[in-house]
């Protein structure tokens, strides 16, 4: 295995294995399946739903626990001091065990800075390895490296070679922090499957376009965590550590960049009005929303991970890139579901 240096010197799997959209009960399963082919990072939140079942896992694969990575993340609806810190408790009874390595806030709305402070403490008592954040853009990134005690060691963001997120990255290069693909593979875009210049540099490798999209991403500094339920698919996205893209491969590869999501913008206004919405405690008036919201990426919508439509989801074309909402509606206020 390859591994990133963060902030604090705790090394992190360049490659895991993320848990998004896998049922509950599938989920037991596929995370062994992963241990097995020799993943040692994985990645599952506290709105997957499913961190139950990676706890089980991690426990049933007989892997000492300090040889695995484990990442999860807070729902925006348990944001602020304290519901963060109880939100993370729960978590670690959850996944059975007494540390996370990486806890990340899971979108940048609502009270942030309250919660980040709670992932401070749990930081500095150890129960928390690392602590970072998921789907800040630069302006939030930075004026959250700017004003909170400790830096965000990793930013997870859509990132893949149709939306490569470099001018992103600088920032994060800038203030020490880890990038971390979310949807490395494009969710198995067909565009990007079948792109003919992924395809010949395949053929002097002998690897397949989802390799080089996670190798291209690896080959960069930045972590990937491709989910598969599928073991083929499971095997294949682990076997990209024996080789590395010429410089110039990366360089012709710059040209699949779109410079937009495949899926959804943190800074579009409905986005972020959607993400509010699901926020709300149910007892709430729903705030208004003057445009209809996308239904694809309607986070209240079929929660359940594995449902084709993700939470926050796909259409065929534009697969999910978002979250789901969180599994206990009563904790969440996300009408799961
Ligand atoms: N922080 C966030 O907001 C956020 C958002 C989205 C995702 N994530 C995290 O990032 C992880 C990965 O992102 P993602 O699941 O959205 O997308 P992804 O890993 O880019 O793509 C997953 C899709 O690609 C297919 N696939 C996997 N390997 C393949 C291969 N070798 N060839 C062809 N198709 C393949 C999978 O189908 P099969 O299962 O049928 O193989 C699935 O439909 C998630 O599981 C989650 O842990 C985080």
């Amino acid at each position: 295995m390859e591994y990133v240096t963060l902030a604090n010197g705790i090394e992190m799997p360049v490659l895991g294995y993320g848990v998004y959209q896998i049922p509950k009960e599938e989920t037991e399963a596929c995370v062994l399946n992963a241990l097995q082919t020799g993943y040692r990072s994985i990645d599952t939140a506290q709105a997957y739903g499913n961190e139950e079942e990676v706890g089980s896992a991690i426990i049933k694969s007989g892997i000492p626990r300090q040889e695995i990575f484990l990442t999860s993340k807070v729902w925006i609806s348990d944001y602020g001091y304290d519901a963060c810190r109880a939100s993370v408790l729960r978590s670690l009874e959850k996944l059975q065990t007494d540390y996370i390595d990486l806890m990340l806030l899971h979108q940048p709305f609502n009270d942030t800075y309250g919660a980040w402070r709670a992932l401070e403490d749990l930081y500095d008592e150890g129960k928390l390895r690392a602590i970072g954040v998921s789907n800040f853009y630069p302006d939030r990134l930075i004026d959250f490296c700017a004003f909170n005690r400790i830096k965000p060691m990793v930013n997870q963001v859509e990132a893949h070679l149709l939306f490569q997120q470099a001018e992103a990255k600088v920032f994060m290069d800038k203030y020490g922090v880890v990038m971390e693909a979310w949807a490395p593979l494009a969710q198995a875009n067909k565009e990007l499957m079948e792109e003919p210049l992924l395809l010949a540099i395949g053929e002097k490798y002998r690897k397949t376009p989802a390799q080089l999209a996670l190798r291209w991403n690896i080959d960069r500094g930045v972590v990937v965590i491709p989910k598969t339920t599928n073991p083929e698919r499971m095997a294949e996205n682990f076997d990209v550590l024996d080789f590395k893209l010429s410089e110039g491969e990366m360089v012709s590869l710059e040209a699949l960049d779109k410079k937009k999501s495949l899926f959804l913008s943190h800074t579009d206004p409905d986005t972020v009005e959607m993400f509010i919405t699901a926020a709300k405690p149910a007892e709430e008036e729903p705030i208004a929303i003057d445009s209809p919201v996308d239904e694809s990426i309607e986070p209240t919508a079929p929660v359940e991970p594995g449902v084709p439509a993700e939470p926050v989801e796909p259409a065929p074309e534009e697969p999910a890139g978002e979250e789901p909402a969180p599994e206990e509606p009563a904790e969440t206020d996300l009408p799961a579901e």
